[in-house]
């Protein structure tokens, strides 16, 4: 069976970009295959968040994931620092990881643009550690946006160069996953691209209804169609794209024809998909609440993650030590 791996940095909050672009096709594969889905605590600490904010933000995300249906007794999810097996394997990649390939790679060029004050040797090191999540579970299938598919390139070099070290064939092949067609985008409510946190083009989950309605109110829109049957300008199709997905197949009729015999209000059209984004996102918001409210039952499900996560990570670093020669006496 097919291993899959996902990782995502507690940084902020799912929005329905997350939701209807990642989390539900996760739901989908954990029935079919074996899947590790986990939270780059680790990762996060590139930023330097304060202790609070990290912890409330692993819990939230944990929370967010367990409310979007992902199934902790089908699937590993687990938090990456209870899991000091995947230290152990970044230090051991360390060695043969070179700074020049490292510095070369698009995100840490980016993020020294972005955050020059703090370029932290983690940030360089920041594809090893990733490769080490990866390659720990020896997942074949890793999710991934086009942002992070370098990443996943080099964990796929880094696998191969220990195989090739040691002639070995204990690492398989990582490729990024492009869940193609039942990718949905979900685009932003500015009028072009997807949905994005650092944009702050996003709603979120969960989110307060009024902050929902203002958000939405405000989405970019043009002067309106002048003519019968006229094509959709970006920021109006986007808008229908999102009503697509959380409103009804007669609320989307409706405004489709009114569009088109141009009669539509930019201003009702907005009102109804914030009532209809608020209907969507107030059961996972309410979900939400409960989860992080039940602290035995969070704790249930860390405590069980890291019992699986560490078992599949434990037998892979036995057999890494063994290679490299740390034999057991
Ligand atoms: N770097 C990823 C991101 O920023 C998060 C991540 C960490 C990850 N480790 C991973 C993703 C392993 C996939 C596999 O989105």
């Amino acid at each position: 069976m097919e291993t899959v791996l996902s990782g995502i940095r507690p940084t902020g909050n799912l929005h329905l970009g997350n939701y209807f672009g990642a989390v539900q096709n996760f739901i989908k594969m954990q029935e079919q295959f074996n899947c590790f889905f986990f939270i780059a605590d680790w990762h996060s600490l590139t930023t330097h968040p304060t202790p609070a904010d990290l912890h409330n933000n692993v819990t939230q995300i944990l929370a967010e994931y367990l409310a979007c249906g992902i199934d902790p007794e089908k699937a590993t999810l687990y938090v990456q620092s209870e899991v000091p097996e995947i230290a152990e394997l970044y230090l051991l990649l360390n060695m043969n990881a070179y700074v020049g390939e490292l510095e070369r790679t698009t995100t840490f060029k980016d993020k020294i643009r972005s955050q020059p004050e703090n370029v932290n040797a983690g940030l360089l090191t920041y594809p090893v550690l990733q490769a080490a999540d990866i390659i720990i579970h020896k997942a074949t299938q890793v999710p991934v946006g086009k942002d992070q598919e370098q990443n996943v390139e080099i964990a796929r070099k880094y696998a191969r160069r220990f195989n090739n070290m040691y002639g070995v064939e204990c690492f398989p092949d990582p490729h990024p996953f492009n869940f193609g067609e039942n990718l949905i985008k979900i685009p932003g409510l500015d009028g072009s691209g997807k949905m994005g946190k650092s944009d702050g083009n996003g709603v979120y989950l969960y989110e307060d209804a009024n902050s929902i309605r203002k958000k939405v109110m405000r989405a970019v829109t043009d002067s309106g169609p002048t003519e019968p049957n006229s094509t959709q300008t970006e920021p109006i199709q986007n808008l229908f794209t999102l009503m697509k997905v959380v409103s009804s197949q007669d609320t989307l009729d409706f405004f489709t024809q009114a569009y088109a015999d141009c009669t539509v209000r930019y201003g009702d059209l907005k009102k109804q998909l914030a009532e209809d984004i608020v209907a969507f996102t107030t059961p996972f918001k309410e979900k939400i609440d409960a989860i992080k409210a039940d602290e035995v039952y969070l704790k249930k499900v860390v405590d069980m993650g890291t019992e699986k996560a560490r078992a599949s990570a434990s037998k892979t670093l036995k057999e890494v030590r063994n290679i490299i020669g740390f034999k057991t006496f």
